[in-house]
């Protein structure tokens, strides 16, 4: 038993982890090349994109939805985003990192804390 544990903590779960790392899952299926954390590229910057729907769990189902079947009615202006035809799990990890873990890196590099920087965006 203590075996299959050490088993579950050594190697089932950072795998499970790591595969579940929204930032890597951006950066794997090219997000990066139309989005950016605080500037605008071919899509609206991340940090927008967390102000326009906060960092609540529904809206970290809503976003994950939109990253799979786009809206582009939602941002006038913009070109239209592919659709992107992956897992429903990755695409709640990847929300995560767009809504709020992309927010936390920029507060680490400046003296706001999250909740001050959360306030001011939402
Ligand atoms: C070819 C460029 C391109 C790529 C690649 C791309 N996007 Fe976008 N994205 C856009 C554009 C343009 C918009 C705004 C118009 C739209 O939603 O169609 C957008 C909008 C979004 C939105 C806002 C959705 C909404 O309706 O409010 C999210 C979230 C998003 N992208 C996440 C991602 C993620 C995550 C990936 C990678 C899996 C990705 N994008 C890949 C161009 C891109």
């Amino acid at each position: 038993m203590k075996k299959i544990i050490a088993f579950l903590t050594a190697v089932l779960i950072p795998t499970l982890s790591f595969a579940l790392d929204g930032k890597a899952l951006f950066n794997k299926y090219s997000c990066s090349s139309c989005h950016a954390p605080d500037m605008r590229l071919v899509g609206p910057s991340l940090h927008e994109i967390s102000k326009k729907y906060g960092t609540s769990e529904k809206a970290i189902r809503k976003v994950a939805q939109l990253i799979i079947q786009p809206n582009p009615a939602n941002w006038p202006g913009f070109a239209y985003m592919p659709p992107f035809d992956i897992p429903m799990e990755e695409a709640i990890a990847i929300a995560k990192y767009v809504l709020i873990d992309s927010l936390k890196e920029k507060t680490k590099k400046s003296d706001e804390t999250f909740e001050q920087f959360e306030a001011d965006y939402h």
